[in-house]
């Protein structure tokens, strides 16, 4: 088989391309410019501005609370700072349900933002809009199994598809968001086989997260990577840094400093 080059993510098109050459898709999630700027020059494929920021950087329980101007400013501060990457701004709970125009208001306001496209989560209801959104020239990554803006309506946060029959239903569900023109769909906690088959039926890249090794991608947060988030460990996360531990080593150490009056020394004063 021919030896291709990654290739790196900068359009649409990449998503595509790399499906079609088995090369494997890697996404975090990326809140704000400090973050953003160390992914900037990292291999991360793309990075996606989610709603998740609502738990992780605003303290709340779910997605919910995230608004449309929460998001904006998580956007831009992404989009300022990680100029050479492929961003996805995720659409806030409910702004893309009340009406056509609010919608297309919510896309437009993220987009303007510098990001390159927007996610959104389920399908029923949403096909027409991504449709519209698309040829706009909007592109839309659709978002299926574990959606945690249906949070109340799924019951928690819990694995998806493990009936045959919701395992049908959400086939049938991300053939629909393909059909309407999605680039790629992120499939979050469901079985390692529904994924794996949802994912060889489709012709548009899957990106999974606790979705099993199958999939055309894989997303995590970049907090759950680190190790930064210890009071969340579900069994899909794999740290990949002690980050916690580290960064608590490092505020003590400071504190001790400062105590002992041996931080500041001289060459760190005027
Ligand atoms: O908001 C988010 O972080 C997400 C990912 C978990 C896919 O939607």
């Amino acid at each position: 088989m021919k030896n291709h080059t990654p290739i790196k993510i900068q359009s649409v098109t990449d998503f595509q391309k790399k499906k079609e050459l088995k090369q494997k898709i890697s996404m975090l999630t990326c809140y704000d410019s400090w973050s953003a700027q160390l992914l900037d020059s990292s291999s991360i494929d793309a990075l996606l501005i989610g709603d998740s920021v609502a738990m992780v950087n605003h303290g709340h329980k779910t997605t919910i609370p995230a608004t449309l101007n929460m998001m904006a400013l998580h956007c831009q501060a992404v989009a300022r700072s990680a100029p050479h990457q492929f961003l996805v701004g995720d659409l806030p709970f409910m702004s893309y349900r009340r009406s056509r125009f609010n919608a297309v208001k919510a896309a437009e306001t993220l987009m303007r933002t510098g990001v390159h496209s927007v996610k959104l989560e389920g399908a029923a209801g949403n096909i027409e809009l991504v449709k519209h959104l698309v040829e706009s020239g909007i592109p839309v990554m659709g978002h299926l199994g574990l959606t945690p803006q249906a949070l109340f309506q799924l019951g928690g946060f819990k694995v998806q598809g493990k009936t045959a029959e919701a395992a049908k239903l959400i086939k049938e569900q991300a053939h629909r968001l393909e059909d309407a023109g999605c680039f790629s769909i992120v499939l979050e906690c469901v079985p390692s086989s529904v994924a794996t088959e949802i994912t060889q039926s489709l012709n548009i890249p899957t990106i999974g997260i606790g979705a099993g090794a199958e999939t055309d991608g894989q997303i995590l947060v970049l907090h759950d990577l680190l190790g930064l988030n210890q009071s969340f460990k579900p069994k899909f996360v794999r740290t990949f840094l002690n980050g916690a531990a580290l960064i608590n080593e490092a505020i003590e150490k400071y504190a001790n400093e400062v105590s002992a009056k041996t931080f500041p020394i001289s060459d760190e004063s005027y």
